[in-house]
């Protein structure tokens, strides 16, 4: 089964004074998703954006709002993030001690679930929720910032949670250090959606956003061949 491929530019290296603009001008770009990095201080060290943020910028694009929460615990939020128009809400396994009840609460919303991984978790702590989840997020750097290197071991990891899913209907993300040079490898171990801030935000403007989103989805497109 080959996933559609998606871009999702991360609004965490985007323009803080700016951001309704930004989230249109990178959906006018081509960008299928807008990714959410909502950091709270706890769980990673970076304090970014909660849900009156995300509110405030849904009514900037019709693009699907994805959601990565590095919050923890995630649970007590998660209808606020429903209600402020994310369609798709991503939690961290190592997050909570729930994690099975975290998905389903995320589903009862209306919303699709999400799980993420750190570099450091194996993939053994979501053997037991694959048929409860819509997204799985592999973490390619240590979460908390923008701008950081790929780590080259993910890209085994993402081939083993590749055959993991099998033909099962999840999206396969992958987060931190994507460019056009990671994209290749990223996108042929089997992620369908890359996300990817600085590389896309160090422009500025339609034009801009609209050669980098392509050419990191031209990238991918190589490597899935
Ligand atoms: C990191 C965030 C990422 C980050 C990616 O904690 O989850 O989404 O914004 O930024 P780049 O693409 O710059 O690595
Ligand atoms: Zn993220």
């Amino acid at each position: 089964m080959t996933r559609p491929l998606k871009i999702a530019p991360s609004i965490l290296a985007a323009d803080f004074a700016r951001l309704g603009q930004e989230v249109s001008d990178v959906t006018e770009a081509g960008a299928e998703w807008v990714h959410l990095d909502v950091m709270d201080g706890h769980f990673v060290p970076n304090i970014s954006f909660g849900p009156a943020v995300i509110k405030a910028l849904r009514p900037h694009t019709k693009a699907v709002f994805d959601c990565h929460l590095m919050i923890a615990p995630a649970d007590p939020y998660l209808a606020a993030f429903a209600d402020a128009g994310c369609d798709i809400i991503t939690v961290h396994a190592e997050a909570g001690p729930h994690l099975h009840r975290s998905l389903q609460s995320i589903r009862a919303l209306g919303k699709k679930a999400g799980v993420s991984l750190n570099p450091a978790t194996p993939l053994s702590v979501i053997e037991h929720v694959l048929d409860d989840l819509d997204l799985i997020l592999i973490m390619s750097v240590n979460p908390g910032f923008g701008g950081q290197k790929y780590i080259p071991a993910m890209t085994e990891k993402i081939a083993k949670t590749n055959l993991m899913i099998g033909n099962r209907p999840i999206e396969l993300e992958v987060d931190g250090g994507v460019t056009v040079d990671t994209a290749p490898h990223v996108a042929a171990a089997g992620a369908n959606v890359l996300v990817a801030g600085s590389a896309i935000f160090k422009g500025a403007g339609v034009d801009d956003y609209r050669k980098t989103v392509e050419a990191i989805r031209e990238a991918a497109e190589g490597g899935r061949r």
